[in-house]
């Protein structure tokens, strides 16, 4: 059967799709995670241009810089943007693997292009995870840092971080209510302090990040893999 027979093939954009085009689609999203378009105007056309290729031969906009391997779910982590899959390299690089996208507090991407050495396993990295504004006193939100998932509490002007999987029955704790320190579980009431991931129940208590605000951005520590 032919790609597209029996199925409905999702096309994130159509024929005709233009370098602006991506770059309107992209820019807002990769500042919700804390980047921004490299800030060498010409090596960004370059890219997307090489994006717009692979689109027209592919359907999609898969990573000018990186091998797709034939297996449609590994491939979907190198569609443009891939910040959310890689990144905690990406937070300890300061950019994208091919440098299209630095992260928000470097100011000048000229040293950042193609692809640079990666961090070493167990190094730690600061991933940019959401921006001040994004999360009002007594909200919390679920993050994806790497492979973990995560929960960002505010309390006031300060930002905790901790395993968004409550250690009863599994339940997401982003959505449960913020009173104080104490984070509940909307599934059956579980409460875990944001500070130290502690709860009254034993031996259940939740895993924590160290959590640190620059320049308006949040930014949870972790250990590359
Ligand atoms: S490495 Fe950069 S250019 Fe390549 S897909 Fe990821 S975000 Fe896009
Ligand atoms: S799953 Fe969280 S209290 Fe049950």
């Amino acid at each position: 059967m032919s790609e597209g027979e029996g199925r409905s093939v999702r096309r994130r954009f159509a024929e005709g799709t233009t370098v602006d085009d991506l770059r309107v689609y992209m820019g807002p999203f990769v500042a919700t995670l804390g980047y921004k378009f490299n800030t060498e105007a010409d090596f960004v056309d370059e890219v997307l241009n090489s994006e717009i290729e692979i689109l027209d031969a592919t359907g999609d906009v898969y990573c000018p810089c990186r091998i797709r391997t034939g297996d449609p779910k590994e491939d979907l982590k190198i569609v443009c943007p891939c910040i959310p899959f890689h990144s905690e390299q990406f937070a300890a690089m300061r950019k994208c693997w091919c440098g299209l996208f630095i992260r928000d507090d470097v100011e000048d991407g000229a040293d950042l292009l193609g692809v640079i050495e990666e961090p070493s396993p167990g190094e730690r990295v600061e991933v940019p995870v959401c921006r001040v504004s994004d999360l009002a006193p007594g909200q919390v939100r679920h993050v994806k840092v790497g492979r973990s998932d995560v929960a960002i509490a505010r309390v006031a002007d300060e930002f905790f971080a901790l395993s968004n999987v409550c250690r009863h029955a599994f339940g997401p704790l982003s959505d449960g209510v913020l009173e104080g320190y104490e984070v509940m579980c909307p599934w059956h009431g579980w409460r875990y302090d944001v500070r130290d991931g502690s709860t009254d129940h034993p031996d259940a208590d939740v895993k924590t990040y160290p959590v640190v605000v620059r320049d308006g951005l949040v930014l949870v520590s972790v250990t590359a893999r």
